[in-house]
């Protein structure tokens, strides 16, 4: 079966990968639900859509408000089929400057928050007694340490464990749980980390641009529009014996 039809919800759809996966999704024909935590910017994509596509305030630390996310797919569009669990904050943080409430913060939205969309989907998917799909921001950091960002590749190795252990729990109702691990993609997030990085390294921007693509055999960063149509063909029924993976969607840049 195609996507045509089925109905997904996206965390932090209002961005970058998010947006891109949401985009995708609706020109599928699938119904999708753009949950952010920036619900302006989540509303705006959400008309730029159009009718096949619903916006939803979102805080994905908060059960109620990720269980709500869940509920609008269902009411609007009846049903929930896929659900992908994106969200997720970047900081550069030296480990003996990384306040207990950065680490906190690091873990709430990326492994807190993945695992309450990880449960409220699981709860309607098995209601529904139909399978479906679930899939998680993981990252190549998740996969390799980095320095300056060890909070974050933490949370990331997290997402790639989950996703293995629920994979597990969840294949006798047919609810296949993958994730995507992302190299260098160009979004917003990004934007917020180049300055401060570089002067840590004591680089200039453009410096640190050529250093990291020089790590990067498809020779060029990546962008949303690299990773969506892989999230798509994950959810079709063409990857029905793909299950408890971590794909990596990074133009060679990590190869394991
Ligand atoms: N861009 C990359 O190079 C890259 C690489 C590897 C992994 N990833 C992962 O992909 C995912 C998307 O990254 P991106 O680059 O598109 O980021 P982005 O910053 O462009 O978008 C993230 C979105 O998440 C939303 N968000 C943040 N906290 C939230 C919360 N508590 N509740 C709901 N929404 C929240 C933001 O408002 C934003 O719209 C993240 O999990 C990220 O870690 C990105």
């Amino acid at each position: 079966m195609s996507n045509v039809q089925k109905v997904a919800v996206v965390t932090g759809a209002a961005s970058g990968i998010g947006r891109g996966i949401a985009e995708r999704f609706a020109e599928d024909g699938a119904k999708v639900v753009i949950a952010d935590l920036d619900e302006p910017t989540a509303q705006e994509v959400a008309s730029s859509i159009g009718e096949n596509a619903v916006a939803v305030a979102c805080n994905v630390t908060d059960e109620a408000s990720v269980e709500a996310a869940v509920g609008l797919a269902v009411e609007r569009f009846g049903r929930l089929d896929v659900m992908v669990n994106n969200a997720g904050i970047l900081q550069i943080s030296p480990v003996v400057e990384t306040d207990v409430n950065d680490w906190d913060r690091m873990f709430n939205v990326n492994v807190r928050g993945m695992f309450l969309g990880c449960k409220a989907a699981a709860k309607r998917l098995i209601e529904q007694d139909e399978g479906g799909v679930i899939i998680n921001a993981a990252s190549g950091a998740g996969r390799h340490g980095v320095g300056m960002l060890s909070h974050y590749c933490a949370t990331k190795a997290c997402a790639i464990s989950l996703t293995q252990s629920l994979a597990l729990e969840l294949a006798p109702h047919k609810i296949r749980v993958n994730a995507y691990a992302p190299g260098h993609i160009m979004t917003p997030m990004w934007d917020d980390i180049w300055e401060p990085y570089a002067q840590r390294v004591g680089k200039t921007v453009e410096e640190i641009k050529e250093i990291f693509l020089a790590t990067i055999p498809w020779g060029r960063y990546g962008e949303p529009s690299d990773v969506a149509p892989g999230i798509s063909w994950l959810c079709t029924d063409d990857a029905a014996y793909i299950t408890g993976q971590t794909i990596g969607i990074n133009g060679g840049e990590w190869l394991h």
